[in-house]
């Protein structure tokens, strides 16, 4: 620690940091606009300025860049100086001579970084009266609307763009005193982290295109602390509602988890909240054998009934439900009849991943652990597409060599362009053993490329290589070999090795060399750390609360099918094949489906329940680190949508079952979770309960701005309605409330006086880029106290298997496409492939096959056309197979399969 004096009074600040860091740690205002917490210092806007004193002798002193001067013993620094407070206005008034002043219509206005540097600054007159530069606006895609003409140069959107998030199609050109930031000509921007921008550009320039279709200022949204649902990550978002509909979705910061980025499905997936598949009433199946509406009393009498009549019920969970969902639906069911709702080939998966977390010998990986990490081995995943904001940490994992090699010379970590410099030439390991190329590719030190049970065999190579008692391999090629020594050399080497593997390639060995890895690591006394891709929000959490597989729920070994089934937030014909589906429903006498999209279950069903989405409910979810964390509702429940859960109380109680009676509200609900599950002991401490209130109050979900709460519903009622009550959590539907810090989960926005855009964040950190005032929401459940499992998981190392006339049909995953919800955002869809086949040139040469040429394929189970795409990049004998898409069957994958390949008679594509 150092002291140094601002304004006269000693402060003691951390050192290594810059001026402008420890002033806005110190709650300071500063103005600022090319730093950024993530993008550190380049000195270029010249805003930050302050005066620096050689000592108290000093009187007149020098205007020094707050962001390039490093805190050191005794600095003496002037924030307010006159000379200080001119310069800024003057540099701030040069900055905004070509800035069209077209707040009123420009949706950065009310949260925009450069009005708020305006104001303080006291730049109050415009006196250039001359023509300004003008600039054509490009189409960037469904995500970013463009408007050039606000620009003031700070370069952040390059800088985040190309150097943190790997970018290379959006650049800035230059002639004269002309800059222009954009891509070389209008198209989608390519990078999936292109909705950052939104955040990272400090006006007008990048914003939220989905937001622009149903526009409100930031002061009238109704917001509250959520959690994504398009991945295993549990990013923390804060959505945006106005008028009963979503509107947006924001970072929320949680320096464990998502730091200040979201990926582009995260931040844009929303829509299908909107989407006019919603199920918005109960619905029951008349004499006509039509779904029509119903009140909700008569739907759940029904429920209550059918339940009553029921011998044999079965109760079908969700992975992309929240814990409480499961739970309660498996409370109701009896836990013996409750399914995870997930096929059973990938239930083994989910569950060796859960016994790996909470039994293996190597700690879970935060995303922070991840960005942290100076060696980083991926096996079978193919992030981007499986879990993006990982990616993203992984791409910065190189850095950490660069702050190795900075440390030894004379460059501090904030000078971003020296820290550059260096960073060109010093780039950490990150080695990648997957079926095909991947967007990581260009970072990596060395791939490997491989069916899935190749890489489980090299990575137990590489095991092997690290410790002698770890299970041995046969076989291995020379190159496997070399390959293997590379990496265990580097993963030897590092402090802080990762591994990260998952289950998306559907493959069981891959996540055991895995888990042999880390412990081969902890045997050589490395302190490894694994992370573990999974596919949905609450994976984790439905693979901790048990279940059935969905093959052995529909009765695989009981053809009879089952009396009543009640399936939850699942539409099994994404699971299934449409035969298994079809046949258990056409088996079942009675089927209830919970849910909040009108799916092809949902239309097979008696009996059909609105469900909340995210945005409408409140529960937690344990995400693929093992971190537990809590999501409210934005939006103020309706008449008939609610949590599943909440569906499942009326009817125990009509069945006239004990104990769940007083179970009314998420708490208690979450304390019989935690009293139930050794595991899930800590979720009751996610968030504060529903009783909490800060000095009395409770937290408001609408700013002190929002405006027309008495006009909104006039329409209907000229008097202003009572706000709805939440009985699961200490945030209102109303402004009133409590307006100080709330604890760090329940924190419903960022702002803070002076500081509208989300650079308020800085006023809510405990350091900046450090975590949140009081710690980072969630929990991590699955801790080691005793430090893991001390055997190898698996004794036994796949055979490498080549088959004649067979393929290897290999799941591959979009990012855009192959998740279920994100697809009804109509960006989303816009950017979603349509179903082919992937091939490797090889083959396809081999084969006369030509790009497009649409092929038969006869596989067991699966009798199907696709176009063909060829990848030079896929290894011989596989088939990249697209998974999740709109319309396509599931299929078990990975699967060696006889397959014909012809020509169709419609010919080429
Ligand atoms: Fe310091 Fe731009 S923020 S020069």
């Amino acid at each position: 620690m150092v002291t140094i004096y601002l304004n006269g009074k000693p402060f003691e600040v951390e050192e290594g940091q810059t001026l402008l860091a420890a002033c806005l740690s110190l709650g300071f205002n500063i103005p600022y606009f090319c730093w950024h917490p993530a993008l550190h210092s380049v000195g270029s806007c010249r805003l930050c300025a302050v005066k620096q004193f050689r000592d108290e002798k000093d009187t007149r002193g020098r205007i020094v860049m707050s962001c390039v001067t490093e805190v050191c013993d005794g600095l003496r620094v002037s924030l307010d100086d006159p000379e200080v407070r001119e310069f800024r206005a003057s540099v701030l008034e040069w900055l905004m001579i070509n800035h069209p002043h077209d707040c009123p219509v420009c949706d950065e206005g009310g949260e925009c970084h450069l009005q708020d540097m305006t104001v303080m600054t006291g730049h109050v007159y415009r006196r250039y009266r001359y023509k300004k530069n003008t600039y054509y606006n490009q189409d960037l895609g469904p995500f970013i609307h463009h408007e050039m003409n606000r620009c003031i140069q700070c370069y952040r959107c390059v800088r985040y763009y190309r150097d943190y998030a790997g970018g290379r199609d959006l650049n800035v050109y230059g002639v004269h005193n002309k800059l222009y930031f954009g891509r070389f000509e209008s198209g989608v921007l390519q990078s999936p982290f292109s909705g950052n921008l939104v955040e990272v550009c400090p006006t007008g320039v990048f914003t939220d295109k989905t937001h622009r279709r149903h526009f409100t200022r930031k002061w009238d949204l109704q917001t509250a602390p959520s959690v994504c649902v398009h991945c295993g990550l549990g990013c923390n978002t804060i959505p945006g509602e106005r008028y009963g509909t979503l509107r947006r979705i924001r970072n929320r910061y949680n320096g464990q988890v998502n730091g200040y980025f979201l990926c582009d499905r995260g931040r844009f997936g929303y829509e299908f909240v909107n989407s006019d598949l919603r199920i918005r009433q109960p619905l029951i199946r008349n004499d006509a054998g039509e779904l029509e509406a119903c009140s909700l009393d008569r739907a759940l009498e029904h429920l209550a009934h059918l339940l009553n009549d029921s011998t044999d019920t079965i109760g079908i969970g969700s992975p992309r439900a929240s814990l409480e969902s499961n739970f309660a639906l498996s409370e109701l069911v009896g836990p013996e009849r409750f399914s995870a709702g997930i096929p059973r080939n990938e239930l083994e998966l989910v569950n060796l991943a859960v016994d790996i977390l909470s039994k293996g010998p190597a700690p879970s990986a935060s995303l922070l652990d991840a960005e942290k990490s100076d060696a980083v081995l991926v096996l079978g995943e193919d992030l981007i597409n499986t879990a993006p904001r990982l990616a993203l940490a992984v791409r910065q994992s190189i850095l950490q060599e660069a702050e190795r090699v900075i440390a030894k010379r004379d460059v501090p970590r904030w000078n971003d362009r020296g820290f550059r410099l260096v960073a060109e030439h010093a780039k950490g390991p990150v080695f990648l053993a997957t079926p095909w190329a991947t967007a990581l590719d260009d970072i990596a030190r060395d791939v490997f490329r491989g069916a899935p049970f190749d890489i489980a065999r090299v990575a137990a190579a590489v095991a092997r290589d690290l410790d002698d008692t770890a299970p041995e391999v046969h076989d291995l090629t020379a190159r496997e070999r070399e390959w293997a020594a590379k990496v265990a050399d580097a993963l030897k080497k590092a402090e802080r090795p990762l591994v990260v593997s998952g289950i998306s390639c559907g493959d069981p060995s891959v996540l055991q060399a895995a888990a042999n890895l880390a412990k081969a690591l902890a045997a050589i006394g490395q302190p490894c750390r694994i992370a573990l891709v999974v596919p949905e929000c609450n994976t984790i959490g439905v693979g901790l609360l048990g279940g059935l597989s969905l093959e052995h729920a529909m009765g695989d070994e009981q053809p009879q099918g089952r009396d009543l089934a009640i399936v939850m937030e699942n539409d099994l014909y994404r699971r299934l094949s449409r035969t298994n589906v079809d046949g258990f429903f056409a088996r079942s006498k009675h089927l209830v489906v919970v849910d909040h999209l009108m799916h092809e279950t949902a239309q097979q069903a008696e009996l059909v329940l609105p469900a909340a989405t995210f945005a409408e409910g409140a529960g937690t979810m344990v995400n693929s680190e093992g971190r537990g964390q809590r999501f409210f509702r934005v939006l103020s429940p309706t008449e008939h949508i609610r949590d599943s859960w909440h569906h499942f109380r009326d009817p125990i109680v009509l069945a006239g079952r004990s104990g769940v009676d007083s179970r009314d509200n998420l708490d208690t609900l979450l304390q019989a979770v935690a009293d139930r599950y050794v595991l899930l002991e800590g979720v009751t401490r996610i968030a504060p309960n529903a009783q909490f209130r800060a000095v009395h109050q409770r937290i408001p979900r609408q700013s002190h701005r929002y405006s027309g709460r008495t006009a909104m519903h006039a329409n209907m009622s000229v008097h202003e309605p009572k706000p709805p009550e939440d009985k699961d959590s200490p945030l209102s539907f109303s402004m009133e409330g409590y307006s100080g810090m709330a604890p760090s989960s329940l924190i419903p926005r960022f702002w803070a006086p002076g500081w509208n855009s989300i650079q308020s964040l800085n006023k809510f950190q405990s350091e900046i880029a450090g975590s949140l005032v009081g710690g980072d929401p969630g929990i991590r459940l699955l801790d080691k106290p005793d430090g893991g499992s001390v055997s190898y998981f698996s004794e036994a190392v796949p055979e490498s298997q080549e088959r004649e006339d067979q393929w290897l049909l290999v799941p591959l995953h979009h990012l855009f496409g192959s998740e279920e919800l994100s697809v009804l955002s109509p960006g989303i869809r816009q950017l979603t492939p349509d179903p082919y086949v992937g091939m490797s040139s090889e083959d396809a040469d081999s084969l006369g096959i030509k790009e497009g040429t649409i092929v038969s394929l006869d596989a067991q189970g699966l009798q199907v056309q696709r176009p063909v795409r060829i990848r030079p990049d896929i290894p011989r004998s596989i088939l990249a197979w697209p998974v999740g898409l709109p319309g396509e069957e599931p299929v078990e994958l990975p699967q060696w399969v006889t397959v014909t390949l012809r020509q169709s008679d419609s010919g080429e594509a």
